[in-house]
């Protein structure tokens, strides 16, 4: 049955992006589109997205916003590159006018970002008012949107007293905790200021009552499903998270392959694939161009990612001095924690033969990297899904990973004694147990080919495709409908 899906995401890969959270927007959306459903994306109209590319939608939303007052955003429409998913922006420049989307410059989160996700949510389902859009499912994505269940079942029942809600969890941590005086901008009535649902210490978690509210919560692999709900994995919502699990489902993402496939890759200096790699030796002369490194056969070893405490960044910076002695080049292309830009230029200013880096972002330097490394590193302390191992695989780059989360689901540790597998694993979050990986994958790189080509096959010919995904968003939506 055809089901009308709201999908509310605070960014989408083609408009707006700081991490794998915009390649889900993008491409579930677009999946679920193919299975028959109608669906509509909402994202905020960031100033980085040009307004003059999309189309007006007359008339002002008005988004009450309690003892603040009411206010009125612009609504802009689109469609997702390449299909014919209608996607809606709302604009209001004082929340959304300025450059990053969740924090300034100088990485500090803007104060003010319980008011614009508030705001946010509220524009969605005023939205949906507005277009006549009679919601099946309203699908939330992280802290940004988790108001919307709650406000599906307060402030807004009687506007989508048809409607069932869902909630993917992309990533525990950040969880939206503000000061309690935002349940009168959320207008829900104190009697929900309880510890069940929205207190916590005194303030307001949202996440927390977007668990308590929604009708099923996903999450984005099955590992970290279970780990959300343990004391080190469940950033203190753990006991929460158990007490809901009755709806807790984890969800797999897939991977875009119109974007991340070597084989039409239109960033990399040679295509590529399964069937004949020699493409795959130029992209790394190209990358040891870019970046200034000598031309050498030593294995090349990639990271790209947010630098970001998840990403285990400081395991790499206290292995780097090991690192550096192995015979072997290193890449990296990140930015985030302004520690980390400045210890990973440095080494790359001291050790010019073998680590460079690039402190920003660049889609088009992340596809280089995935094609011309042989290895690619991600110690992550946590990783709910992780999306840069998975495309790793398709490009015939071993991943070296911890083994937590999505991580973990994703990569099979190579077993010497069939020489099956398609990349490199360890269990503890330390400097030792990443350098030992790091060498143990040099060796083998170095040592034998026959094993390495074999994985490489193993993890190309892998596929992660979000139709399957998107068949396990739709099975949780049939079990939730009104
Ligand atoms: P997370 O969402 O936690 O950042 P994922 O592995 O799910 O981690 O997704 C990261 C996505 O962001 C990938 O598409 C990756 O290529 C991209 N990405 C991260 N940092 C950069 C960067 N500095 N430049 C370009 N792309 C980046
Ligand atoms: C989050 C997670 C990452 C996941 C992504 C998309 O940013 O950190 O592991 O792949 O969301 O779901």
């Amino acid at each position: 049955m055809s089901l009308n899906i709201l999908f509310t995401i605070s960014e989408v890969a083609s408009f707006a992006k700081t991490g794998g959270l915009a390649d889900v927007g993008e491409a579930l959306p677009k999946a679920l589109k193919k299975l028959g459903h109608n669906v509509i994306v909402v994202m905020p109209r960031y100033y980085e997205i040009n307004k003059d590319n999309l189309e007006h939608i007359p008339g002002a939303l008005s988004v009450p916003m309690g003892k603040m007052g009411e206010f009125f955003a612009g609504v802009y429409k689109s469609f997702l590159p390449n299909s014919d998913v209608e996607i809606y922006f709302i604009d209001y420049e004082i929340f959304f006018g300025r450059k990053g989307l969740y924090t300034s410059e100088d990485g500090y989160s803007y104060g003010d970002n319980d008011k614009r996700f508030i705001f946010f949510s509220k524009a969605c389902l005023e939205l949906c008012k507005k277009i006549g859009f009679k919601v099946d499912i309203l699908h939330a994505n992280d802290w940004q949107t988790a108001a919307i269940p709650i406000l599906k079942n307060t402030r807004y029942k009687d506007s989508f007293k048809d409607a069932s809600s869902v909630l993917t969890i992309h990533n525990l941590q950040h969880q939206g905790y503000f000061p309690k005086d935002d349940m009168d901008v959320l207008e829900i009535g104190w009697e929900h200021f309880n510890p069940y649902e929205m207190e916590a210490f005194d303030a307001i978690n949202i996440l927390k009552g977007g668990i308590f509210h929604a009708d099923a919560i996903t999450t984005v692999s099955k590992k970290y499903a279970q780990e959300i709900q343990t004391k080190e994995g469940g950033f203190g919502l753990d006991e929460h998270i158990r007490a809901h699990n009755y709806k807790l489902y984890g969800i797999l993402n897939g991977v875009d392959y119109t974007q991340w496939n070597p084989k039409r890759d239109r960033y990399i200096a040679k295509n590529y694939d399964v069937d004949d790699m020699s493409g795959k030796v130029e992209c790394k002369k190209d990358l040891q161009e870019i970046f200034n490194l000598p031309k050498s056969s030593k294995p090349l070893i990639g990271f790209v990612g947010r630098l970001a405490e998840q990403k285990g960044i400081e395991l790499i910076a206290q292995a780097m001095n090991d690192l550096l002695h192995l015979d072997a080049q290193y890449v990296l292309l990140g930015r985030g924690e302004k520690w980390a830009e400045g210890f990973f230029s440095d080494v790359a200013r001291r050790f010019p033969d073998r680590f460079a880096c690039y402190i920003g972002y660049s889609n088009e330097l992340a596809h280089k990297i995935e094609a011309g490394s042989d290895l690619f590193l991600m110690p992550s302390l946590f990783e709910p899904c992780g999306l840069n191992q998975i495309y790793s695989l398709r490009y015939g780059t071993l991943p070296i990973v911890r083994a937590t989360g999505g991580l973990d689901d994703t990569i099979e540790n190579f077993n010497p004694f069939t020489k099956r597998g398609t990349g490199f694993k360890f269990w503890e979050a330390s400097r030792n147990a990443l350098f030992n990986t790091v060498k143990w994958a040099v060796d083998i790189w170095k040592n034998d080919k026959e094993a390495i080509k074999k994985m490489q096959q193993e993890g190309m010919r892998k596929r992660f495709s979000w139709e399957n995904s998107a068949k396990e968003y739709e099975k949780v939506y049939e079990r939730v409908k009104k």
